[in-house]
């Protein structure tokens, strides 16, 4: 099992992972417009961390680093069917945020989650209770009914990954 981060750069074997968890998003999130999906996918703002299995994707969590504001919004999360509930997606949350806090510098994290994915949420360390200034965050993120916003504070020290 190994952890990347891909943005698009044009780089073919990035690409193929992104186009990998396009699929899984499209599948696992149906309430999302696909050609939404693939916007932010492949927008340069936007980063993937992915979990693969040799070159298959098994899942990701696509994010917007706001690196002036030091905080993150996760714009999707999914782990492809058969994989699910073995653990992925909490590895996966501990690569971003590690990755969030050492290379992009960020603090927090914020999503909109969807009501069935409020519990991992909650076992990823996110909180109904949104801590950071609403100046911080308010015209950035992009309001979506149907999902509860979230917090996550990342902790400055925490060894997430072995
Ligand atoms: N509701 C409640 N608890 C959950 C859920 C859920 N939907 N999914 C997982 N958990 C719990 C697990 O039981 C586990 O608890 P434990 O540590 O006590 O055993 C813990 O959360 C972590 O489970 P993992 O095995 O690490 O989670 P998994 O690999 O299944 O990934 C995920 C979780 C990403 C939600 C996955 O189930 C999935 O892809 N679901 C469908 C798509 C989805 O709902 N994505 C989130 C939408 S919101 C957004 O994208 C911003």
């Amino acid at each position: 099992l190994k952890f990347v981060c891909y943005s698009n750069d044009c780089n073919d074997e990035h690409m193929m992972c992104l186009v990998g968890l396009k699929n899984i998003f499209a599948r696992q999130l149906p309430n999302m417009p696909k050609e939404y999906i693939v916007r932010l996918l492949m927008d340069r703002n936007h980063k993937s961390v992915m979990v693969l299995r040799g070159n298959l994707v098994v899942g990701g969590i696509t994010y917007r680093p706001y690196r002036s504001q030091k905080f993150g919004e996760i714009a999707f999360c999914a782990i492809t069917a058969d994989e699910q509930v073995k653990g992925y997606g909490t590895r996966l949350m501990n690569h971003l945020k590690q990755h969030a806090r050492d290379i992009d510098g960020l603090t927090h994290f914020l999503t909109y989650a969807d009501n069935n994915a409020v519990g991992y949420f909650v076992k990823q360390g996110f909180t109904k209770e949104i801590y950071l200034e609403k100046d911080i965050w308010h015209g950035f993120i992009k309001d979506y009914d149907g999902g509860l916003l979230m917090e996550c504070k990342i902790d400055p020290k925490l060894p997430y990954t072995d």
